[in-house]
């Protein structure tokens, strides 16, 4: 207990004293020993007691024994031997760690005297230690894009064994790209790095196994490993490629927007985003390309997106670009060749250069009127262009090359076509085959080549004599089937003199309607026809003219009373006729002749005697020759002197007339060789001048008359048929004329041509007619045998103006003839 535990403080004082005290007496006389580590336990480290001078037998009584806890712990003094045995592991890297040496002190007390000795046990390294990785399984990661030479550190091993017995060197597994430094620190520690010796390449070997080996330098040699995994970091270090730099492809160009035409492909072994491609159009792109191509950025498909034209271009060339998402990024590119093929997408053209329109009328055979070429967008067969002109037109097409020419193939005539539509079929080659019409309207303009042309080719008009100037004459129109001023008509009237005063003086016409007026008042015995000269113009250029002539009619009025002739009345005392009282009844006593200068029934007479005569009942008148004639036989009452009146009236309307006188004397005795009937002539013998001239008149009236009748059979005949009277004089049938032949003497010596009355005038003339219609109608057919045809009563308007011309036309003459 306690006391001892007193004593034994008090004794440890006492034995640090005397340990004081000893150490100091014995110097630096101490006592080493040295053990091995890991020595068995037991193990003599030395003799304590020799070496302290102790004596075996005196150990029991000097208690013998060690003075400290830690040398308690390893050692134990065997008190027989003295022996410092080991009794406990000694583990040299636990009790000193790393240091270089460990000594153990060890504390030995012997009492009796009690002494203090000191020890020094020295634990002695053995290799018992490997050495270890802390890490035993490592990860690197180093950019592929690390350079040579690049210096890695690793991790050392750690051995706790010292001296040789500790790390002293490392080794590498063999590879491709690292190689080991070793660097030794000043302590001596060894730091191991890896080197890059062969650059990385992910995209070769993404990944490097290597073995670390740490090596003491004990012996045996104990060795510690550790597992390096070298991970290569990806590094855009690979542009997209390509499957190819230049895609080719072929397209027809009516291929539908949205098809694809092909997918291009790029790869990029790099990892991750450095990996992913994305396509774009390359910057060359054009901009009709961005038009009518689509790229998928991602899958790189390529697709229509707009109408090809292989007209418009033919080729197109694509840059396609294909970046990845590094960063930087790289990139790839290819071109994309694309050719358009035709398709028969065009219909040809008609181009028309240049076109003579209007063409005029009188352009000739095969002159050029268009030019114009045909064009076809397509190519090769599509594009053959062939031209066809539509039939029925008289144009042709004349072709070189693809240049062609219209060319009139016929003459033209605008009058009776103007406007021609002309079809150009244009058509190609293709198949189905594309058609083109253009359709020209081409006019033909005029060109005066139609002279004007009268509706008729004669006009007659009719003018009653004494007309009021200015009343309208005639209408004559003329018709031109040009166009324009080649067809506008000026009227005009052919100069030329008529009885020494200019035509104009008679007759006048509206220059653009053809109206004919009279200028002055006409007098049918001055001028029964008048024969003008109509000219009409056109105002192309040059004119062209036509002409016509009007025939004026002058009609006859009843202006003028019958002249007697014979008896004349110019003499004061008219001489008698003398008469045979023996006379049978029907002796001619005179014949009284009377002219009118009138023409047709105006000039017709007829002979009355008057009841203002001596003895009317004593003497006949011919109504139409005016023969006086003895009704009875004469009495020995009858006056010898017989005063006789013949009224001669014409036929007008009203009649104008005049009366003669004869004076008839009756003589017993005949003078019968002087006054024979048919001396009527020769009992004119006083006025040989008026005999004279009525026999020249009589001659020239028959040739007139016979002149005239062959000039009208022969017009009658080439007019048969036409009915076409311009101006009718009046609208009575009286004036249907005839040509008749009028009753002379009995021997038919005296001809007249005089109108030729109708049935239907007779009831208008006076009673005294009567009896002679029978006559009138023979004659009539006297006169149809004379060629002119009978005066049908109903119709005989139609050939009536040429009988009446005719008719006084020879009453013209006659008039010419007994005019003096
Ligand atoms: C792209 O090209 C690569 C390499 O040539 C290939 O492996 C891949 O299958 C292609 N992709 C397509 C979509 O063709
Ligand atoms: C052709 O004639 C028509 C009518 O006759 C006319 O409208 C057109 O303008 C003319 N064309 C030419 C080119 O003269
Ligand atoms: C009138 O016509 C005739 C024949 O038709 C011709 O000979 C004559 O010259 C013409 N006169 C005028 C003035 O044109």
């Amino acid at each position: 207990g306690e006391p001892r535990g007193a004593l034994a403080l008090r004794g440890k004082v006492v034995i640090s004293v005397l340990f004081l005290l000893c150490g100091w007496g014995r110097g630096s006389g101490q006592i080493h020993y040295s053990v091995v580590e890991e020595s068995e336990l037991g193990t003599v480290v030395g003799n304590v007691a020799r070496d302290l001078g102790l004596k075996v037998e005196e150990l029991p009584g000097r208690r013998l024994r060690l003075g400290s806890e830690e040398s308690l712990r390893y050692f134990a003094v065997r008190l027989d031997s003295g022996a410092l045995v080991v009794s406990q592991r000694l583990d040299r890297e636990r009790l000193c760690g790393a240091a270089a040496s460990c000594v153990l002190s060890v504390q030995v007390v012997a009492e009796n005297p009690l002494q203090l000795f000191r020890l020094e046990v020295e634990i002695l390294d053995l290799n018992d230690n490997s050495p270890s990785f802390p890490t035993a399984h490592r990860t690197l990661r180093i950019a592929e894009s690390a350079t040579v030479a690049a210096r890695f550190p690793l991790e050392s091993a750690q051995d706790p064994d010292v001296g040789t017995n500790a790390v002293s060197s490392y080794r590498l597994s063999p590879n491709s790209h690292f190689s080991l430094d070793v660097k030794q620190q000043p302590d001596g520690k060894l730091f191991p790095e890896l080197v890059l010796e062969r650059a990385l390449d992910r995209e070769e070997q993404p990944e490097v196994q290597l073995v670390l080996t740490a090596v003491d330098g004990g012996s045996p040699v104990r060795s510690g490993t550790a597992q390096i995994t070298v991970q290569v970091l990806d590094v855009n270090d690979n542009a997209p490629t390509f499957d190819r730099t230049t895609y080719k492809v072929k397209v027809p160009e009516n291929t539908p927007v949205g098809a694809v035409l092909l997918r291009v492909n790029a790869s990029d072994p790099d990892e991750g985003p450095n990996g992913e491609t994305q396509y774009s159009f390359g910057v060359h792109t054009s901009d009709s390309v961005r038009r009518l191509f689509a790229l998928d950025p991602r899958s790189g498909e390529v697709r229509v997106s707009g109408a090809l034209d292989f007209e418009e271009s033919r080729f197109y060339e694509i840059y396609v670009r294909a970046h990845d998402g590094g960063v930087p990024e790289m990139e790839g590119n290819c071109v994309l060749q694309v050719q358009v093929e035709d398709a028969n997408d065009n219909p040809p053209e008609v181009l028309l250069t240049s076109l003579l329109n209007p063409v005029p009328e009188d352009t000739p055979p095969e002159t050029v009127v268009g030019l114009f070429n045909v064009r076809d967008r397509d190519s090769g067969a599509n594009g053959d262009v062939s031209l066809e002109i539509s039939p029925d037109v008289p144009f042709a097409i004349r072709s070189l090359q693809n240049h062609f020419s219209l060319v009139t193939q016929k003459s033209l005539d605008r009058e009776s076509t103007s406007q021609y539509a002309v079809e150009l079929i244009a058509q190609d080659g293709g198949s189905p085959a594309l058609t083109t019409t253009l359709t020209l309207l081409l006019n033909i303009s005029d060109v005066n080549d139609n002279p004007p042309r009268f509706s008729q080719p004669s006009y007659d008009a009719f003018l009653q004599e004494n007309n009021p100037p200015g009343s309208l004459l005639c209408t004559v129109s003329a018709s031109d089937p040009d166009d324009g001023d080649n067809s506008r008509l000026v009227y005009s009237i052919e100069s030329g003199q008529v009885q020494d005063a200019p035509i104009s003086s008679f007759v006048h016409i509206n220059p653009d309607n053809g109206n004919l007026y009279a200028q002055r008042t006409f007098d049918f015995e001055l001028l029964q026809v008048l024969p003008v000269s109509v000219v009409v113009r056109d105002s192309g250029s040059p004119p062209l003219y036509a002409n016509v002539t009007v025939y004026i009619f002058v009609l006859d009025q009843n202006d003028h009373a019958p002249t007697i002739l014979y008896p004349a009345s110019d003499s004061d005392v008219p001489a008698p006729q003398r008469v045979p009282l023996s006379a049978p009844p029907g002796y001619l006593v005179a014949k009284v002749t009377a002219v009118d200068a009138d023409a047709g029934h105006n000039a017709w007479l007829s002979y009355r005697l008057l009841p203002q005569s001596t003895d009317p009942s004593l003497f006949h008148v011919s109504l139409y020759t005016g023969e006086v004639r003895t009704a009875r036989a004469f009495q020995d009452s009858d006056m010898a002197v017989q005063q006789l009146l013949v009224l001669v009236m014409d036929n007008g309307d009203p009649p104008l007339s005049t009366t003669a006188t004869i004076t008839v004397a009756l003589e017993e005795a005949a003078l019968e060789e002087s006054f024979k009937p048919q001396d009527f002539l020769a009992g004119a013998k006083e006025k040989p001048d008026l005999t004279f001239y009525l026999i020249i008149a009589l001659g020239a009236i028959s040739t007139v008359a016979l002149a005239t009748v062959t000039l009208l059979v022969a017009r009658c005949l080439r007019r048969r048929g036409r009915a076409a009277v311009t101006l009718r004089p009046t609208d009575s049938p009286s004036q249907c004329y005839s040509t008749c032949f009028s009753p002379g003497s009995e021997r038919s010596d005296f001809t007249f041509l005089r109108p030729c009355p109708t049935p239907a005038t007779l009831p208008r003339a006076s009673g005294a007619f009567l009896p002679a219609a029978g006559t009138l109608r023979d004659r009539g057919q006297v006169s149809g045998d004379a060629g002119a045809g009978p005066a049908l009563p109903g119709a005989p308007t139609a050939r009536s103006p040429r009988g009446a011309r005719s008719g006084r036309a020879g009453s013209r003459r006659a008039a010419a003839a007994r005019g003096p």
